[in-house]
């Protein structure tokens, strides 16, 4: 296995999505000890916004397209994910490598790699509640990596702004969660 690791929080150790994705990692690693894994701290090693001569580098791209299961850390800021993650996302969404458009509509070619992604949010959007509509984080990635021909999956821990008590049992449901994603 090939994983490649991305976190995004700019909350260092504080961070939820940066401890759930590290527990991901730590998952997957137990159950395959011969996996390479390589690691990108996007908020560390910010990727600058993208411009036409970004294009011209496919580092990230390759990394992406090398890697058969890629583990995203995502926290929410203003109802949608950090700007250093989509300076990721537009380096892989390429027409005609990672999807291509046809004349029976849009089609994906990244098909077959495994992305799992740990959301930590500050406050809960499940489907019918107040902020619903809000939910910008994970209905944007799962759109994206479809698009890409994947079906990402996720790990959540919500309401993290709520209180201590709701953060520390949302991030204890969250790391059990990951047990379940490795086996
Ligand atoms: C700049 C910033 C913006 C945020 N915006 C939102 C938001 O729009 N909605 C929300 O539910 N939580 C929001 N939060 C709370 C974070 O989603 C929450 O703190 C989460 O734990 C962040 O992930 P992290 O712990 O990995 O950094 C925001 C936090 C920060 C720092």
């Amino acid at each position: 296995m090939t994983i490649l690791h991305i976190d995004s929080s700019i909350t260092g150790e504080n961070s939820a999505s940066r401890a759930i994705s590290a527990s991901i990692v730590e998952r997957l690693r137990a159950a395959d000890p011969a996996a390479s894994i390589l690691y990108r701290d996007l908020a560390a090693q910010p990727l600058p916004h993208l411009t036409l001569d970004a294009f011209a580098d496919t580092s990230v791209l390759d990394e992406f397209l090398a890697a058969d299961t890629i583990v995203i850390g995502a926290p929410m800021y203003n109802f949608t994910l950090p700007t250093q993650l989509k300076a990721w996302l537009d380096r892989i969404l390429i027409a005609g490598v990672t999807f291509r458009y046809t004349a029976n509509g849009p089609e994906g070619l990244a098909g077959g790699k495994r992305v799992i992604v740990a959301l930590a949010r500050g406050g809960m959007y499940d489907a019918g509640s107040p902020a619903s509509a809000l939910e910008h984080l994970e209905t944007y990635l799962r759109g994206v990596f479809n698009f890409i021909g994947i079906d990402p999956e996720f790990v959540a821990a919500d309401g993290l702004a709520i209180g201590p008590e709701q953060r520390a049992e949302s991030i204890r449901l969250a790391l059990g969660e990951t047990v379940r994603l490795a086996a």
